[in-house]
């Protein structure tokens, strides 16, 4: 589906700002939501988006950001302890266009069919990092579990994209993908922020990732180069 007018939700983050910016580069309409102190953030691109600003799992916000949408990308954070990540996606989910391509972010921690191989050092870290942050009350890991939950049963036009480690840099190209985790290609870990962003916005115009949620890692990581021919 051509895309023409698009809503980014998380627009004022690292990677919602790198989606902002591909997405004006191919010239589509671009409607942002971020929180209200975070408006600044998106003063580089005044004039050529709209921002609607408020909490991204406000309802009321979400419906009037993805009025008349061919696409929304979302950026699923777990911060807080308030169900924010369930809270936005459940709010996309009931009031996007029901044409409307869905585009998620998330990390390797999330499994669609439990086939993924972890490492036992992913394992640990969010078993560690998990029960600390939420013991902090600043990161609810679950909950972004219960988020792609959600979307995975959903019958929108989903895509769940999972991030390996992030790096910043110039970009190096589309990511490449596997099914998952644990599959040779992805062993680098490793994808530039900015690639991230263009996988989630390419991903808008690609009917053969609809119901997927692909693993990333970057195209020029010792893993991609050496397996190259293996995405599916
Ligand atoms: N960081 C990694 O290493 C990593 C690895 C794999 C996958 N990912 C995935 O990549 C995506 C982007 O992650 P990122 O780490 O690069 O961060 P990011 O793009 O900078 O995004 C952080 C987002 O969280 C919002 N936020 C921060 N504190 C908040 C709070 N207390 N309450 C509500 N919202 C808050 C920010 O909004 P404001 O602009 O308003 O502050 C921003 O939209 C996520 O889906 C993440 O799961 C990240």
């Amino acid at each position: 589906m051509k895309m023409k007018k698009i809503c980014i939700v998380g627009a004022s983050g690292k990677l919602g700002q790198y989606m902002v910016q591909h997405a004006l580069d191919r010239g589509l309409e671009v409607v942002g939501v971020c929180r209200e102190r975070s408006v600044g953030k998106l003063d580089r691109f005044k004039g050529r988006m709209a921002v609607i600003p408020g909490a991204t799992d406000d309802r009321a916000v979400i419906e009037q950001a993805v009025k008349g949408c061919d696409g929304v990308l979302t950026v699923l954070v777990p911060w807080g302890v308030h169900q924010y990540a369930s809270g936005t996606a459940q709010a996309v989910l009931d009031h996007a266009p029901p044409s409307a391509r869905l585009v998620f972010s998330c990390g390797w921690h999330i499994t669609k069919d439990g086939q993924d191989v972890y490492t036992w050092k992913l394992k640990a870290f969010v078993k560690v990092f998990g029960w600390l942050a939420r013991a902090a009350r600043l990161v609810e890991l679950d909950d972004q579990v219960e988020a792609c939950r959600r979307i995975f049963a959903s019958n929108a036009q989903w895509t769940v994209v999972r991030g390996s480690d992030l790096e910043e840099g110039e970009s190096q190209g589309l990511p490449v993908w596997s099914r998952h985790v644990g599959d040779p290609i992805l062993k680098s870990n490793m994808t530039r922020r900015v690639d991230f962003a263009l996988f989630m916005v390419e991903a808008l115009e690609n009917d053969e990732l609809i119901h997927e949620a692909p693993a990333i890692v970057g195209c020029q990581t010792p893993s991609a180069l050496a397996f190259r021919t293996g995405s599916p």
